[in-house]
C-alpha cells in the first residue's frame, strides 16, 4: 500500500468483479438497440475505469473522450469550459458517459445538456464511485460501481494534485497529505 493511503476501499480485484458486472448489465441493456452505444469518457480520471469497462461489454462499442472543468461557483450547472472536444458526431447516437466518480454533480449536469443539445438521442452515466453525500444537483448515474462516504479517496484514475492515479486499488489519502 502507497505510505500515503490511510486504508483501502476497493481492491483491484474487487474493482475487476463490478466492472465485470456493469460491463453485463450494459451488455444486456443495450444489445437490441440499432446502434451500440458510444462511450464518453471524461478525461482524465476516468482513463483507468474506461481501460477495465470495455473489456467487459460485449457489444461492438466506440469510445472517445471529452475534457471540461467545471466552475464551482455555480449551482445552476450547464457551466463549464471545454478543453477538449469529442472527435466524433453525437447526432442520434446513444451515448454512455464514463466517469471515475460524481461528486456534487455539477460536470455531469452540464455535459449531459450539451450532448443533449448536439443531438444525442439518449444519455446515460456509468461511474465507477458515487458519493451521494456531496450532491448539489439532482444526479442519478445509471450505472454505479460503489457508493463512496465523503472521504478523500484516490487511485484507479482519481488523483490529489495529478498523483495516485495509477494506484491499482482506491483508497483513502492520509489527511497530513492534503491539509
Ligand atoms: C472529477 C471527476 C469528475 C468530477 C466530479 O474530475 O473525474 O469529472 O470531478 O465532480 P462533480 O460531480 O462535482 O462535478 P476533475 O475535474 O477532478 O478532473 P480529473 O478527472 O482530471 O481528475
Amino acid at each position: 500500500m502507497h505510505k500515503n493511503v490511510k486504508k483501502i476501499l476497493f481492491t483491484e480485484a474487487e474493482i475487476i468483479a463490478r466492472s465485470t458486472e456493469l460491463g453485463a448489465a450494459i451488455t444486456n441493456d443495450y444489445r437490441d438497440r440499432e446502434r451500440p452505444p458510444l462511450l464518453v469518457a471524461l478525461l482524465r480520471g476516468s482513463v483507468p475505469f474506461l481501460a477495465e469497462l470495455i473489456k467487459h461489454i460485449d457489444l461492438d462499442i466506440q469510445y472517445d473522450f471529452m475534457d471540461v472543468t467545471s466552475y464551482a461557483g455555480t449551482e445552476s450547472g450547464g457551466d463549464i469550459k471545454i478543453l477538449k472536444d469529442l472527435d466524433t458526431s453525437v447526432q442520434d447516437l446513444d451515448i454512455l458517459l464514463v466517469e471515475d466518480i460524481v461528486d456534487t454533480g455539477r460536470t455531469l449536469d452540464a455535459v449531459i445538456s450539451l450532448l443533449k443539445n448536439k443531438g444525442a438521442r439518449s444519455v446515460k452515466i456509468v461511474t465507477l464511485l458515487d458519493k451521494p453525500s456531496r450532491r448539489v444537483l439532482e444526479m442519478k448515474p445509471d450505472y454505479v460501481g460503489f457508493e463512496v462516504p465523503n472521504e478523500f479517496v484516490v487511485g484507479f484514475g482519481m488523483d490529489y494534485n495529478q498523483l495516485y492515479r495509477g494506484l491499482p486499488y482506491i483508497g483513502v489519502l492520509k489527511e497530513e497529505c492534503y491539509q
